[in-house]
């Protein structure tokens, strides 16, 4: 599992890692914006989203419960950005005790507000393929049609990171108790974040 602020580098690190694993990237961010783009999300939902707020718990959790349920799930799978409370947090636990498998490891990636803002404002996507650029550090290839986020405008970004120290910072406890959270400084270029995420991962 990846936690952290917005911005923090989930989505980046959660492609190298799961590359190399060969396991899915469970993204409960990219699953929402899959739906308001299939026009399946209800426009209140699609709202709440849009201003950088968290969805209701039960919503995530029905699309995680369907998610993990799927055949590629069976070996291993990546969480990206769930759970956000510790209510999705027991939730999960349910849906995983239900299929015999527990959570190996949390990686909490560390990285301070004015570095979170500056992030996630320049972040763009490339409109086919998903893939995160940076329009300053990692800028995208010429010709590439990109996508901006609706909540990646500074407002809500600030919005964003006052809900996750409020809702999701309660997660890091949580999981410390059980002995299975390990954080990572996130300040670094991509590749060093990786090295250090691959550092604290039991051996392949
Ligand atoms: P979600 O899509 O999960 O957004 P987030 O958690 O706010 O995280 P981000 O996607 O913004 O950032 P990231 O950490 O993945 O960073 P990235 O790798 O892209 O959720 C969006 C919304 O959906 C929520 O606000 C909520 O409304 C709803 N939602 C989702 N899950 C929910 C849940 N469980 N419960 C309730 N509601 C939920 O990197 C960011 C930028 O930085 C990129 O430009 C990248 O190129 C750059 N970058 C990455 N790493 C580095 C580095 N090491 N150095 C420099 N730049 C870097």
């Amino acid at each position: 599992m990846l936690v952290g602020p917005p911005g923090a580098g989930k989505g980046t690190q959660a492609g190298i890692l799961c590359e190399r694993l060969s396991i899915p990237q469970i993204s409960t961010g990219d699953m929402l914006r899959a739906a308001q783009a299939a026009g399946e999300l209800p426009g209140e939902l699609a709202r709440q989203m849009a201003e950088g707020g968290l969805l209701p718990d039960e919503v995530v959790l029905e699309l995680i419960d369907k998610r993990l349920r799927a055949d590629d799930c069976r070996d291993g799978f990546l969480l990206d950005g769930f759970p956000r409370t510790t209510a999705q947090a027991t939730g999960l636990d349910g849906i995983l005790g239900n299929q015999g498998a527990a959570i190996d490891v949390v990686v909490a990636l560390e990285v301070p507000a004015n570095q979170l803002i500056e992030r996630a404002v320049y972040r763009r996507a490339d409109k086919k393929t998903g893939k995160i650029y940076h329009l300053k550090s990692n800028p995208p290839p010429a010709g590439v049609e990109l996508e901006h986020r609706s909540d990646d405008h500074e407002d809500v970004v600030r919005q964003r990171i006052e809900n996750y120290e409020a809702m999701t910072a309660e997660l890091l406890p949580f999981y410390e108790a059980r002995g299975v959270l390990r954080r990572v400084d996130g300040v670094g270029d991509v590749q060093t974040v990786a090295e250090r995420v691959r550092a604290v991962l039991p051996p392949d």
